[in-house]
């Protein structure tokens, strides 16, 4: 058999990481600023990481969501507390796709409603309604356009706000930062008005922390600059470094029912003990706090290039806007001077390293990537 081609491959062969490092099969060496999409929180093969899981699976790997966990309940205490919302409830999932399923389905069960508005360039993921609000015709397939989605510019509070006046809305989802749209922030002031707005409409607001949670945007999460609470988030990529698990942060004025969410391989006990190894090291080293002050100096390094036409971010979450596509840039930097580094359409090289990157790493990116620049 062989594989369903549908992704466009590097012709490198990645056998090996440490930290913000990756090896291929020959011995060469890369600089991670990639972090295999955003997945890689705490660096590649922790210790402490390789510990756990490995401690984890020679006990126990797997039982089924019909038996008390103790696991579940530790990281959702230990979360609630990292993250500012320890009155919210936790629902464990593997994907970020799943995690956005389930909080439609939650805002739905909620308020009874179908509509859904997400914002244009969104990327919420590929499964039925993740999809649908997804603002990427290409990868909705005909059995997933089911008209449930209003596609709104970013920012613009009034026609948010015209929509919403409806009271039809179930649900807004929108991303901490844009990840696959090419690294866009939503303004601090559009987000408290949007959050006044949905409770004013009784529409749930969801906030797709999946790509720039878990510390990655200098907070731990992005929304968090805007000093908002949504009342739900979503969570995946960097809370397992690499161990499929995602999550579902939900306020107290969802009630559970049993049975209305569900799931075979969510929250199991090798991926919990991943996910408490991310936690300890994000406390233990500081992660979130690392990310916003070597995101600010890349931040400020990167803006004094000229060849650059917008640098835009926050903490380890950068997109670097050119005026030309950037595959040969992309290429460069990978082929010749060993960096991995992120792309967003065709215009914008997107970094999203390690949460450990230090700030010698960062210069030594700084200096192939003037090299690779001329
Ligand atoms: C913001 C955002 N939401 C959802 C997803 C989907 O996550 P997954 O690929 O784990 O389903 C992604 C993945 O890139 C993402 O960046």
């Amino acid at each position: 058999m062989k594989l369903f081609d549908v992704y466009p491959l590097f012709n490198i062969n990645i056998v090996k990481g440490e930290g913000c490092y990756v090896w291929d099969e020959t011995g060469t060496k890369y600089l991670d600023l990639y972090g295999g999409h955003a997945v890689i929180s705490i660096g590649h093969s922790h210790p402490h990481y390789v510990d756990m899981i490995t401690k984890q699976v020679a006990q126990l790997g797997f039982y089924s969501n019909s038996v008390i966990n103790k696991l579940q309940q530790e990281v959702a205490t230990r979360l609630g507390v990292l993250s500012g919302y320890d009155d919210y409830s936790l629902f464990l999932i593997n994907t970020g796709a799943e995690a956005n399923e389930n909080a439609l389905k939650l805002a739905s069960f909620h308020n009874g409603r179908t509509r859904i508005i997400s914002f244009s360039k969104s990327f919420h993921g590929r499964t039925s309604l993740a999809v649908e609000a997804t603002d990427n015709p290409k990868i909705i397939a005909p059995i997933n356009n089911n008209a449930h989605t209003t596609y709104l510019p970013l920012n613009d509070i009034e026609v948010v706000k015209a929509e919403l006046s409806m009271n039809d809305v179930c649900a807004v989802i929108i991303e901490g930062i844009q990840g696959v749209g090419g690294i866009k922030l939503p303004d601090n002031d559009f987000l408290k008005e949007l959050r006044e707005a949905c409770t004013a409409t009784n529409t749930v607001l969801i906030l797709d922390e999946i790509q720039s949670g878990y510390g990655r945007s200098g907070k731990f999460f992005a929304h968090q600059y805007a000093g908002i609470k949504p009342d739900i988030i979503t969570v995946a990529k960097g809370i397992g470094n690499g161990f499929p698990i995602a999550g579902v942060l939900i306020s107290p004025i969802f009630k559970p029912v049993y049975g209305m969410l569900g799931t075979t391989f969510g929250g199991n006990h090798l991926a919990c003990a991943a996910a408490l190894a991310v936690i300890d090291v994000i406390e233990k080293d500081h992660l979130t706090e690392n990310a916003a002050q070597v995101g600010q100096y890349l931040l400020q390094q990167l803006k004094s290039f000229p060849q650059i036409k917008d640098v835009r971010g926050r903490g380890l979450m950068i997109g670097l806007e050119f005026e030309e596509p950037v595959k040969e840039i992309r290429n460069k930097l990978l082929y010749e001077e060993k960096v991995f580094t992120g792309v967003s359409g065709t215009n914008v090289i997107r970094l999203l390293p390690p949460l450990c990157l230090s700030i010698e790493q960062a210069d030594e990116f700084l200096q192939r990537f003037k090299k690779v620049l001329g």
